[in-house]
C-alpha cells in the first residue's frame, strides 16, 4: 500500500509551519519594507501569528482544527474586502518567501508554494 504524504509532513509538520508563521511575522514587524503591510495589522499580531498557523496547517493538509473552529470562514472573501492593494500583496509574498528560505523548507516545495501564495494574493487584491 502507497501512503501518501501531505504537503504538511513534507514540510516537516507542525514545528516547521509553526516556524515558518513566527519567521514571516517577525520580518514583517521588523522590516521596514514591510511597513505597509504591518500597519494594515492590528497592533498585536498574537492573534494572527496564530490563525495563520492554523490555517496554514489545515490547508496544507494537516490537523483540520482552525477549519473545525472557523467553520464556512473563506480566506479569499475575507481578504478581498480588505484594501490590498499591489504593493502590500508584493510584501506578504516578498516576506513569506525569505520566510521560506528561513526556516529552510525545501527548494522545490519552496517555489510551488511561493507560485500558489502569489496567485491568491494576486486574487486578494482590491481592484
Ligand atoms: C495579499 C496580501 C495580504 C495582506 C495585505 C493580508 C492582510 C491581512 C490582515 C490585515 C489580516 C487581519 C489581521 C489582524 O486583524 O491583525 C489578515 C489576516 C489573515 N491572513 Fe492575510 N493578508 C494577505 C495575504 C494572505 C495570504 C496569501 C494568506 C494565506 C496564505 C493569508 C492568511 C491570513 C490569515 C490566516 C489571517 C487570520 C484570519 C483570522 O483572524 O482568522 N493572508 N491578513
Amino acid at each position: 500500500m502507497t501512503v501518501q504524504q501531505t504537503a504538511f509532513d513534507q514540510i516537516g509538520g507542525a514545528a516547521r509551519v509553526d516556524a515558518l508563521v513566527e519567521a514571516f511575522y517577525d520580518l514583517v514587524e521588523t522590516d521596514q519594507a514591510y511597513a505597509g503591510l504591518r500597519a494594515m495589522h492590528a497592533p498585536d499580531m498574537t492573534n494572527v501569528r496564530a490563525a495563520l498557523k492554523g490555517w496554514l496547517t489545515g490547508w496544507l493538509g494537516g490537523p483540520r482544527n482552525w477549519f473545525v473552529a472557523n467553520p464556512g470562514v473563506c480566506m479569499m472573501s475575507m481578504h478581498r474586502a480588505m484594501p490590498i492593494d499591489a504593493a502590500t500583496a508584493g510584501q506578504w509574498t516578498d516576506a513569506m518567501r525569505r520566510a521560506l528560505v528561513q526556516v529552510e523548507v525545501d527548494r522545490e516545495m519552496a517555489e510551488a508554494l511561493h507560485d500558489v501564495f502569489g496567485r491568491m494574493a494576486a486574487n486578494m487584491t482590491a481592484r
